[in-house]
């Protein structure tokens, strides 16, 4: 029994944060972000949308577009780490306005790569023939969580929500191979306080709660690295070379990083998603919203291979390798 993804979804807030609408909250400037990160606007959530908004019109777009009835759905993963609340789960307050009366729900915690872990993660259910169709979500609002005096994160993240319909297939054409990995060690590197405020690694007291802190260099340098070699070992464990894959969809945290990654991987530009000048970093959605927009608009059809590759906080990563439709 193969994983096949038969629908797709995305949505985000109206609401656009330019970089010269930040020049007026922050000392920073509109050319710095854009040459140091490849951003020139994000969608900003406002005071009374959430998550949770964002990640059920997602779905229900994908729903729709995978044809299928929300009933007919065992299973809801919603990807998150800016969930308007810890309990009930996002995926359980998606759940109840989809219909989807039939399906468990949970929320995976695993930043950036949340999406692609989600996506494994059904990937196993399926092949376990414990459930035959899941939904899938990446859903953040990072544009709360951050610190709009500190210019070396704000300026980075934007909101957003994507969501794809995995279906049980005996078609040989889904997902093909998947790898994840961490190091928790490096938890200090990049980390948003829970409730009681600790730093990762050391457990200290963090005197800023609930912002994200990051110490960026230091993150480029292990992002590049990571997702150049998980993309090599999926590609590896299928089999397959860089020529048989339509597009490498990496996770879009910063325009230099995607470009060195896909150089040290050894994918041309021209065969990787990029869509991070209008979204900036929306951790576990930005890949879901890449591939949304390229269905959307023709670049990838029915059969295509794509690679997608995410590197986030843990340090985690993860890679996987699968056909479209
Ligand atoms: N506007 C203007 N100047 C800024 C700025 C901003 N928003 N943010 C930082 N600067 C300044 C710094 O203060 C520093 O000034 P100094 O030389 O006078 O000290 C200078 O720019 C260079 O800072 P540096 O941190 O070395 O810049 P960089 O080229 O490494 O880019 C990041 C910084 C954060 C954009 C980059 O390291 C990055 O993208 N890291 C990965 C972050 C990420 O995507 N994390 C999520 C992964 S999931």
């Amino acid at each position: 029994m193969n994983a096949h993804l038969i629908g797709i979804g995305s949505a985000v807030p109206e609401a656009v944060l330019t970089n010269a609408d930040l020049e007026k909250i922050v000392d920073t400037n509109s050319e710095w972000i854009e040459t140091r990160a490849g951003i020139k606007e994000r969608h900003k959530s406002g005071d009374d949308e959430w998550v949770s908004d964002l990640a059920i019109k997602a779905s229900q777009r994908a729903i729709e577009n995978a044809k299928i009835s929300p009933g007919e759905l065992d299973l809801v993963i919603c990807a998150t780490v800016t969930g308007d609340t810890t309990m009930p789960s996002i995926a359980s307050v998606v759940q109840y306005y989809v219909k989807a009366k039939n399906a468990a729900a949970y929320d995976l915690g695993a930043a950036c790569p949340g999406f692609i872990y989600g996506m494994v993660t059904a990937d196993a259910f399926i092949r376990s023939r414990m459930f035959r169709k899941i939904l899938v979500i990446g859903a953040e609002t990072t544009t709360k969580v951050v610190d709009y005096t500190d210019r070396s994160t704000c300026v980075l993240f934007g909101d957003g929500a994507g969501a794809v319909v995995i279906s049980a297939s005996n078609d040989d054409r889904g997902i093909i191979s998947s790898h994840m990995g961490g190091d928790g060690s490096l938890g200090n590197l990049l980390y948003l306080p829970g409730m009681r405020g600790r730093v990762p690694v050391t457990l200290e007291k963090d005197p800023i709660p609930f912002y994200v802190k990051m110490a960026g260099n230091d993150v480029f340098k292990h992002a590049v690295k990571a997702m150049a070699d998980s993309a090599a070992k999926v590609l590896d464990l299928a089999g397959c070379t860089i020529g048989d894959v339509k597009y490498l969809i990496p996770h879009q945290a910063n325009i230099r990083i995607i470009d060195a990654t896909a150089r040290r991987a050894g994918f041309p530009m021209e065969k990787v998603l990029v869509n991070i000048e209008r979204y900036g970093n929306t951790s576990s959605a930005t890949i879901p919203l890449a591939m949304d927009e390229a269905v959307r608009d023709g670049r990838i059809q029915k059969g295509d291979l794509l690679l997608a590759v995410s590197f986030g906080s843990g340090f985690s990563w993860g890679a996987i390798l699968f056909g479209w439709g």
